[in-house]
């Protein structure tokens, strides 16, 4: 929470079902030792009024571009008092006519007219959020560099089912605390690997696992979030691609070990997040293998240990594991932190446990107990994209630690 204390937030409400929320996030933000001013449209009034508003954050709440009040800039004055402008809700409106560079009411023109940070948590019913024109307009916010909270997925208060719902003052506090803490990684290249291996049986099968890539592909947009730049070394996988992160798609140990190596000399954070083979079959059949005998045994060998070899690197960078235990896991993961000599290890359980927890692989949500040599710390149960925010800013706060500034 420190990271928002005497910070200066403008919240901007537009005309939005979720407005309701806005009263609870203005007391967290106050709470937090925010300093929020409030500009809401007159749409907007309608859902929640100015009143209350203004109450809880102690500041007058802005309504007209054309007031009476003393500053006849008003637009300019709080475009650039704010260190972060947060609309919330945004509606599909508001979306497009900022992306449209439309500016008819105080909250439209000051964000026009605003050079600082942007955040933006969409909230609509989920076909208003699925429509193309929507979904373009966020596209086109994102390549100008607005960042976006949310949306969240789940019931609507229209009654209906699916992504649109604006996230709640708790994550939106999160959220905001994440814009300030963006920047850190600035001038730092942050290699990741993310995925399963496949490893080939025959022309026509392999042996791989159950790595969907999610925490890997998480990580690179968190570590983007926060200036680096990032390079993605990616197993094949079905997620979207990342925008202004570096992937090189691989499929084997082997291929992934060559992608590492290549880049290693010029990073200076290394993630090992991927899911990597531990064996290969030794010798892959060169034609597919008919199904005769009731028996077959398939001889495996050794791949090589990408983390390791990076870690005995002189001049190495710092190192990041990753530990996907079904048992053990304190104990396996100061193993593999002193064997293979890493600055952290991030263990997960996987398998049953994971299970019951919907944690683990192929599941959007995690929980990581982190250990390095001095401490360990359990980031608790929440979204991949959370834990990868959480996961990032420890190793950004231990990076430093080991080579100051
Ligand atoms: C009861 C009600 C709830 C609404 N909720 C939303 C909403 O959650 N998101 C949205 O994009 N539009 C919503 N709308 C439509 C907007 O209010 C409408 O598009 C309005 O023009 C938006 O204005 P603004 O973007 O200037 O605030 C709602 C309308 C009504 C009548």
């Amino acid at each position: 929470m420190e990271k928002l204390t005497h910070k200066k937030i403008l919240l901007g409400i537009t005309a939005g079902i979720a407005a309701y929320k806005c009263p609870e996030l203005v007391r967290q933000l106050v709470k937090a030792g925010t300093e929020v001013k409030i500009v809401m449209n007159q749409s907007a009034a309608q859902f929640v009024t100015p009143l209350s508003l203004q109450a809880l954050s102690g500041q007058p709440v802005y309504t007209h571009l054309f007031s009476s009040n003393e500053h006849a800039m008003e637009h300019i004055d709080l475009a650039r008092w704010a260190d972060l402008i947060l609309v919330a809700p945004a509606t599909a409106n508001f979306l497009a006519q900022h992306a449209h560079g439309l500016a008819d009411d105080l909250l439209t023109t000051l964000c026009l007219a605003a050079n600082g940070k942007l955040l933006f948590a969409p909230s609509m019913n989920q076909q208003m959020w699925k429509n193309a024109a929507t979904q373009g307009n966020v596209s086109l916010l994102k390549t100008r560099g607005i960042q976006f909270a949310g949306p969240a997925e789940g019931e609507q208060a229209c009654g209906e089912t699916g992504p649109g719902r604006m996230l709640e003052p708790a994550e939106l506090i999160q959220a905001c605390e994440q814009m300030f803490t963006s920047g850190q990684l600035e001038g730092k290249t942050v290699l990741i690997t993310a995925g399963p291996t496949q490893e080939a049986i025959d022309p026509a099968r392999f042996i791989s696992n159950k790595s969907s890539g999610k925490m890997g592909y998480a990580l690179a947009e968190a570590a983007k979030s926060a200036g680096a730049k990032v390079i993605l070394i990616s197993g094949p996988v079905s997620l979207a691609p990342l925008t202004d992160v570096t992937t090189i798609q691989v499929d084997t140990a082997a291929n992934m070990h060559h992608a590492v190596m290549k880049h290693v000399a010029i990073t200076d954070i290394f993630i090992s997040a991927a899911a990597v083979a531990d064996y290969r079959p030794t010798t892959p059949a060169r034609e597919k293998i008919k199904k005769s005998t009731s028996l077959i045994n398939i001889e495996m060998t050794k791949t090589k240990d990408i983390l390791q070899d990076v870690a005995a690197r002189l001049n190495r960078p710092f190192c990041v594991g990753f530990a996907a235990e079904t048992e053990n896991l304190e104990q396996n993961a100061l193993e593999k932190l002193r064997t293979k000599a890493v600055d952290m290890i991030a263990a997960n359980w996987v398998g049953e446990v994971a299970q019951t927890q919907n944690t683990g692989f192929d599941s959007d949500n995690n929980s990581i107990h982190v250990f390095t040599t001095e401490n360990n710390t359990l980031l608790r149960k929440t979204s991949k994209t959370k834990i990868a925010q959480q996961l990032i800013e420890l190793i950004t706060e231990k990076y430093y630690e080991k080579n100051p500034a």
